[in-house]
């Protein structure tokens, strides 16, 4: 699952640190557990980040016009 990239604590973009698995904010050392929900597990934001919405992800897949 994807996540937003903006920080919920003052949307400062985060990033992903593959080395501890978990999505870190830079401003004040928030850290996200992708694996959960992405939780917050340290820091000060008070709730996890949001899932990513695509416009992409609720069409429905293409198909080849003449294929039966
Ligand atoms: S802006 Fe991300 S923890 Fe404060």
């Amino acid at each position: 699952m994807a996540f937003e990239s903006a920080c919920t604590h003052e949307g400062v973009t985060c990033y992903y640190d593959s080395g501890q698995q978990k999505i870190v904010c830079p401003r004040h050392n928030a850290l996200f557990d992708p694996a959960n929900n992405a939780s917050v597990l340290q820091g000060p934001p008070n709730r996890p980040r949001q899932p990513f919405r695509s416009g992409l992800m609720e069409m429905e897949p293409l198909r080849p016009a003449n294929v039966p």
